[in-house]
C-alpha cells in the first residue's frame, strides 16, 4: 500500500487525475469501477477537462457503477447512476455501451446484482477501483461488518451512512434505507486501487483504516492486504505524516 499525502484538496484532484490518466494511457481498455460521493469529484473534474482537450482517450474503458440505492423510481433524483452519468461518464464522453450499472430501480435487485458480478467476472475483474472512504470505514455501501469475500449484493444502510448520506439529499428523511453495492470480493480483488480521502473528518477513519486491525468492522482495512493499493490523502485528512 502507498500513501501519498497532498497539500490540500485541490493537490489530492490532480494527483489523482494524474494516476488514473497514467493508467488510463496504459491500459486503454481497462475496467474500472467508480465512486460517487464528494470526494472523488475534483478527480473527475480534473479526468474530464483532459478528455476535452483530446489528451484522454476514454473510448475503449468499461466503467462499472460502484453502488446505488435499491428501490427507486426510475427518475429519481437520488439515483447514483444519475450522479456517476454525470460527474463522471457524461463529462468523459463515456458512450452507455461501455457502462455496467447497478439499476436502482429494478424490480429484482438480488438478480441484478448477480448480473452484475458475472458482469464483472466476464471483463476479467476490475483493473481500477476508484473509492471514497465511509465514515465508518465502509467501501462502496459495504457497511461493517463486512466480511472479504461478500459478492455484490442488496445491503441496508448503516446509522452512519444515513447520516453522512443526508448531506447529499437534504436531510436524514431524504436517504434511502437499502442499497445494492459492489462485493468485498470483486473490489479486494482490482488489479489497482486509489481510495481517496479528504478533510479532517475522515482523520480518524483513515488511521483505523491504514494502521488498525484488519476486522470486518473498519471494511477498508481489508486494503492493507490487498495488492496495488494507493491512499491519495490531503493533509486535513492525515496530518502528522508531512
Ligand atoms: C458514500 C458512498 C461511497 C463513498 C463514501 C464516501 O456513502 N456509498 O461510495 O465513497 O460514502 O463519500 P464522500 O466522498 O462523500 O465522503
Amino acid at each position: 500500500m502507498q500513501l501519498t499525502i497532498t497539500e490540500d484538496y485541490a493537490a489530492l484532484s490532480r494527483a489523482g487525475a494524474d494516476y488514473v490518466a497514467a493508467l488510463i494511457a496504459a491500459s486503454p481498455a481497462a475496467a474500472l469501477v467508480v465512486a460517487t460521493g464528494n470526494t472523488p469529484m475534483g478527480v473527475y473534474s480534473a479526468l474530464a477537462a483532459r478528455a476535452a482537450a483530446g489528451t484522454l482517450d476514454t473510448s475503449r474503458l468499461r466503467v462499472f457503477q460502484l453502488d446505488a440505492y435499491a428501490g427507486l423510481a426510475p427518475d429519481d433524483r437520488r439515483s447514483l447512476f444519475r450522479w456517476t452519468n454525470e460527474s463522471f461518464l457524461a463529462p468523459l464522453g463515456i458512450r452507455p455501451d461501455q457502462v455496467v450499472l447497478l439499476p436502482d430501480d429494478a424490480p429484482d435487485p438480488d438478480a441484478a446484482c448477480r448480473a452484475y458480478d458475472a458482469a464483472v467476472a466476464a471483463a476479467g475483474g476490475f483493473d481500477l477501483a476508484i473509492l471514497g472512504l465511509g465514515p465508518n470505514g465502509h467501501l462502496g455501501f459495504n457497511e461493517p461488518p463486512a466480511d472479504p469475500g461478500l459478492p455484490t449484493r442488496v445491503v441496508r444502510l448503516s446509522e452512519e451512512s444515513i447520516a453522512s448520506n443526508a448531506a447529499y439529499w437534504g436531510g436524514r428523511d431524504a436517504v434511502p434505507r437499502a442499497a445494492m453495492t459492489c462485493g468485498m470480493a470483486q473490489l479486494l480483488a482490482a488489479r489497482h486501487t486509489l481510495l481517496l480521502v479528504s478533510g479532517e473528518h475522515k482523520r480518524a477513519i483513515l488511521r483505523r483504516t491504514l494502521e488498525g486491525p484488519i476486522t470486518p468492522d473498519v471494511p477498508a482495512s481489508f486494503l492493507q492486504r490487498a495488492a496495488g493499493v494507493t491512499v491519495l490523502a490531503d493533509r486535513a485528512a492525515w496530518p502528522d505524516t508531512v
